[in-house]
């Protein structure tokens, strides 16, 4: 007899029965026949529940008034199969005790509750079928990720979550001191010896690797201080970054398209209990969407081209498009989902709204920027090939109220043995929430920080 491992998700999969086989987990019903008691176990590793059947006298049995929802329990006995409906298996139990009660509080009593509820119990919401289902997928892409770049000669680089430098530019830093009082009045006292904060990006150390061992990625938390309270935001998010060595603008643009239908192709074939519970309660849409993004080619369009489109498509929108203003939402959910049919890439945006570290195209008004949008949430992905001409870097940063100074090991990249290169990143949540089509970046990071609220 093959040995079982002890999750449920191990039990409901057998091939054959078995005799005593032990069971942990939580109950989530327990009902009353004649003569004994079915139970509903559910120990995480898959939506399914373990019915167990307990006869009345069984040894541990007298507990089985405490074997309420939310109640931790282990069941001993033998896997057999199940004659009832909706189950292949189920556990004969020929002893069973109770671990932990759980008394008429305990909050998922009942299906149903809101999303907005579960977020205030967040310690106790991945015990749920939903966030069961989102935190089991999360894992899952997450090795899909490191998959994808490793079988491509990527190089995982953990770049610092505390860093001195702003790679995106945009002041939208959390500062991190031991100061007390004014912390501006002496800086230098500062714990680091100057002002630090958490990183918006692992960016610009990345590149130095990818100046080194050709192509690096980089698979962590990241944090803005933006105050933007809008359901595909957070203060604090993962973000997955490669960056490549020899490699241009195109060449970056393949990759992240490569990268999104890969990801998606995993979501739809490795996890197709979660996909048909999300279609199902959460959105009806998403395997669709996935299906889009898997089956029709990107398209590229260059930004002035896409800002002409919008312009032209009599639509109204909430924000303004004007050439030199950035897209919103709504304009890249118009163009994937409507206006091209298809995961669009944008590329060339104004310099003027974009980092210091993007390559200046010969236009001298354009840079090598690029957004993949794909409908539902439109950007997932932001990219670009970098600067790698000293001289055009160092106007860059003069441009841009920059110091050299702070920048001076980034700029050296460019004096030692230069190379045309390019990354991206893509937001881990933003991803979630397209292949799970759950609407809120809260409801697909285990615990969210948002303005205003940082619990658990
Ligand atoms: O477009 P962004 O700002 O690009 C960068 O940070 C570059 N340094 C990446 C690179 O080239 N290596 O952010 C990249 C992605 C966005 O496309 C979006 O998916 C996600 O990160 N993102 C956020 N996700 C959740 N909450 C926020 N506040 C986010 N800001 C960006
Ligand atoms: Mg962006």
């Amino acid at each position: 007899m093959a040995a079982l491992h002890g999750l449920i998700r191990g039990l409901l999969n057998a091939t054959e029965a078995h005799e005593g086989v032990t069971a942990r987990g939580w109950v989530r019903t327990r009902r009353e026949g004649k003569g004994f008691s079915f139970l509903e176990l559910n120990d995480g590793s898959c939506l399914a529940n373990l019915q167990v059947i307990v006869d009345d006298g069984a040894p541990g049995s007298e507990a089985l008034p405490d074997f309420q929802t939310g109640a931790s329990v282990e069941v001993t006995g033998d896997l057999v199969a199940s004659p009832g409906k909706g189950q292949r298996w189920e556990l004969r139990a020929t002893r069973v005790a109770l671990l932990g009660q759980a008394d008429s509080e305990y909050p998922l009593q009942k299906k149903g509750h809101s999303l907005e509820f579960l977020r205030t119990i967040a310690h106790l919401r991945p015990r749920s079928n939903l966030f069961g289902a989102v935190f089991r997928v999360r894992s899952r892409l997450a090795y899909a990720v490191h998959r994808f770049f490793q079988e491509r000669d990527f190089v995982h680089v953990h770049t610092p979550i505390i860093t001195t430098s702003d790679c995106e530019g945009a002041g939208e830093m959390f500062r991190v001191t031991t100061l007390k009082g004014d912390i501006d009045a002496k800086p230098s006292a500062d714990f680091f010896g100057k002002p630090a904060f958490l990183t918006v990006s692992g960016q610009l150390e990345a590149e130095t690797f990818a100046c080194a061992l050709s192509r690096v990625y980089t698979f962590g938390p990241t944090f803005r201080a933006e105050n933007s309270n809008t359901s595909r935001h957070a203060a604090e998010f993962w973000m997955i970054e490669p960056e490549m060595a020899f490699c241009d603008l195109a060449g970056d643009m393949d990759l992240a398209e490569e990268f999104i239908k890969e990801l998606a192709v995993y979501m739809r074939e490795q996890c197709g209990e979660e996909l048909a519970l999300f279609e199902r309660f959460v959105d009806k849409e998403v395997r669709r969407r996935l299906d889009f993004v898997i089956e029709r080619p990107f398209q590229r369009v260059p930004y002035s081209e896409a800002v002409e489109i919008l312009r032209r498509s009599g639509r109204k929108f909430d924000y303004p498009i004007e050439p030199g203003l950035n897209l919103q939402s709504e304009h890249e959910r118009f163009l994937t989902e409507e206006h091209f049919k298809a995961p669009t890439t944008v590329f060339n945006y104004p310099r003027e709204i974009k980092p210091f570290y993007m390559r200046l195209n010969d236009d001298g008004r354009t840079v090598t920027a690029m957004d993949v949008l794909v409908p539902g949430i439109g950007e997932v992905i932001g990219g670009s090939q970098r600067e790698e001409r000293l001289d055009q870097l160092r106007e860059n940063l003069r441009r841009q109220q920059l110091s050299e100074a702070d920048y001076w090991w980034y700029v050296d990249l460019r004096r030692f043995g230069t190379v045309p290169h390019a990354g991206f990143g893509l937001g881990f949540e933003r991803l979630l929430m397209f292949l799970t089509g759950v609407a809120n970046i809260r409801d697909v990071i285990p615990f969210a920080r948002t303005p205003g609220s940082a619990d658990f």
